[in-house]
């Protein structure tokens, strides 16, 4: 019991800084925006505005070539190299339900 406590503590206080800062959603700033409210390139979906299952079926299927629109390329170097937990993170940090 109180290790599960512990983690759970551990866990909270991760999920609570990273509401500060995530490292690896600032390359994805310049398109998206700070907070990833902006219509990327003038076609992406806002992705502040998606459910956090979405955005993570979304991040993996650039990686593996299996979603996207037009400028799907553009997304296939982003997330090159992204782990699932990076994408949990951004998820977090994006405040995706
Ligand atoms: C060079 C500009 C650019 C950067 C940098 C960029 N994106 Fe994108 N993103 C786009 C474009 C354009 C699309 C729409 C691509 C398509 O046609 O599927 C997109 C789509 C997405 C989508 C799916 C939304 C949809 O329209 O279906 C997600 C999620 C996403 N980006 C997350 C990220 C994350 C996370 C990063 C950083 C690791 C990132 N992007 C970096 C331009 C960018």
């Amino acid at each position: 019991m109180k290790i599960k406590l512990v983690s759970l503590i551990l866990a909270s206080i991760a999920l609570n800084s990273s509401l500060f800062a995530e490292p690896s959603f600032q390359k994805c700033v310049a398109c998206h925006g700070a907070n990833g409210e902006k219509v990327a390139l003038g076609k992406s979906k806002i992705i502040k505005d998606m459910t956090k299952a979405d955005f993570v079926a979304a991040l993996k299927g650039y990686q593996a070539g299996t979603y996207g629109g037009p400028m799907k390329g553009v997304m296939a170097g982003q997330v090159k190299g992204l782990t699932d937990a990076q994408m949990e993170a951004q998820a977090t940090f994006l405040g995706l339900k």
